[in-house]
């Protein structure tokens, strides 16, 4: 009887992507997935900890598992994730029916570390190094990934891939556990992310988006040859069937004139950057230690907007962090209005042990104020994506089809037509009533209606098979 596995991912595409290359890990070792964990023999926990409330929803679900545990002892329960990395042996203090704990440089260490823990093994754990517990080298080992292994049936869609190219950050925001639980930052050799590409078109992968906490910071040196971002891409723009190229997250202190040129030269890469600005005020980005001002975001922006014209920008923002007035907000709110990001995401401070403003800054803005400022961010930014998209209203725009969206909707005829999802070249999410021979293609979309998340669509030329719209058929814009 195969082995069964159950696997709950919280957190970003870092995240997801370990999921995957464990799940494929498990598969080659006769295990099957199941989405009930009560019928599982494996369960693991992929956690988060940049925000408290990520931690809390992992406990709240395993807490559900306690009776299970109790009910089935032989199911093995493992956690992996950055709250793995972060809090060690903690974890089976608070949840003491885990079995393992494990870092994100150890998951490879998976199997193992299930066989030990079924023969009866005491509780096991395997993670990384502090960044002051050994030499350089020694730490980066201790974070390094097991990325060549892939799962396509772990996507939400198998046309669209991460990769990981960078791993770990050395920015040392003051508000961030990441230094901490993914190390040492570091660039993956070139040829390893090549080769990893071309397995992936293999695979069916158009877009491919790459992935890395500060991806614009890329660099990897080998001898005197130094590998940049833009030259990576220009590297991947090379191969077939990969139709769009994408990355994820952006340093704004290391958008370079090379990559805002590679942007621009290269066709495959989406006009579309994510810039998180944190905060518009310089005393809380100095508070932060982002690394820049208002003022050399400002000039990124100028650059961004004089080279690649219309290239959509998206950003993150924490409010409520340590020492923010009501001055200090308003510098947000001004910056949301002058910039028009395409949408961004806001977070409430939220202190975490570790880090240098959980030990040096009071965290003193109270609760019902973070909650306010979010709330108002928030809206305005709605606002601000809700009117923009609604130059798309009568436009015909490339979409390249995920598959069927989330709220699957059976047309009135009860026909075949469900409502399809996919994005634009600038990432926006596009809906329409199609059919699933539309997953994997590059389909012009007509746009009647907007939302600030959404852009709503029908296709003209349905009844046409779908190898009109093969991705190297001319296309339609
Ligand atoms: N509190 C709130 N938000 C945080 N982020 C990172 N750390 C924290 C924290 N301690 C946000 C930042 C980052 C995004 C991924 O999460 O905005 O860009
Ligand atoms: Fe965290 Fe700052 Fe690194 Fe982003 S750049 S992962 S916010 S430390």
């Amino acid at each position: 009887m195969p082995k069964r596995l159950y696997i709950e991912t919280v957190g970003c595409q870092m995240n997801m992507l370990d999921s995957e290359m464990v799940v494929a890990n498990l598969r080659r070792q006769g295990y099957e997935l199941t989405n009930q964990p009560q019928q599982a023999d494996t369960v693991l926990f992929n956690t988060c900890s940049v925000r408290q409330q990520a931690e809390e929803k992992t406990y709240g679900s395993r807490g559900k598992l306690k009776d299970h545990k109790q009910r089935h002892p032989d199911v093995t329960i493992g956690v992996m994730g950055c709250m793995a990395q972060k809090d060690q042996q903690l974890i089976f203090g608070r949840a003491p029916y885990v079995d393992f704990v494990v870092g994100p440089g150890q998951l490879q260490e998976i199997p193992r570390l299930i066989e030990e823990s079924r023969s009866g093994k005491e509780k096991q754990l395997a993670v990384g190094l502090g960044r002051r517990d050994g030499s350089l080298e020694e730490i980066k080992r201790s974070h390094e990934t097991f990325d060549p292994l892939r799962d396509p049936d772990m996507r939400s869609s198998p046309y669209q891939a991460y990769l990981r190219i960078q791993i770990g950050c050395d920015k040392f925001c003051t508000y961030c556990v990441v230094p901490n639980t993914r190390g040492p930052e570091q660039g993956r050799a070139p040829e390893q992310i090549e080769a990893e590409a071309r397995v992936l078109a293999d695979q069916g992968t158009r877009e491919l988006i790459l992935l890395g906490q500060t991806v614009n910071s890329y660099r990897h040196q080998s001898g005197d040859t130094i590998t940049r971002l833009s030259d990576l891409l220009v590297r991947l723009h090379q191969i077939d069937g990969i139709e769009r190229l994408k990355f994820v997250t952006n340093y704004p202190r290391d958008m370079t004139d090379d990559l805002l040129h590679a942007i621009r030269d290269l066709p495959k890469v989406s006009p579309y950057l994510h810039l998180p600005l944190q905060s518009g005020s310089n005393r809380v980005l100095q508070r932060m230690k982002r690394g820049y001002t208002l003022e050399i975001y400002d000039e990124m922006m100028t650059r961004i907007r004089e080279t690649i014209p219309g290239t959509a920008i998206s950003s993150d923002f924490i409010v409520g962090f340590c020492g923010e007035t009501e001055d200090d907000f308003d510098k947000s709110v001004a910056a949301v209005n002058k910039y028009r990001f395409k949408n961004s995401f806001i977070f409430k401070y939220s202190e975490r042990p570790g880090t240098k403003a959980a030990d040096q800054l009071p965290d003193d803005v109270p609760r019902e104020v973070k909650q306010r400022r979010n709330q108002d961010l928030l809206a305005l930014q709605n606002q601000i994506s809700e009117a923009d998209n609604q130059v798309f209203l009568g436009r015909t725009i490339d979409v390249l089809v995920e598959g069927p969206s989330k709220r699957e909707l059976r047309h009135p005829s009860g026909g075949h037509v469900i409502q399809m999802t996919g994005r634009t070249h600038c990432d926006r999410i596009v809906v329409w009533d199609g059919n699933q021979r539309q997953a994997g293609h590059l389909l012009p979309v007509t746009i009647y209606d907007a939302s600030a998340h959404t852009l709503f669509g029908h296709v003209v030329t349905d009844h046409v098979g779908p190898e009109i719209f093969d991705l190297n058929a001319p296309q339609t814009s």
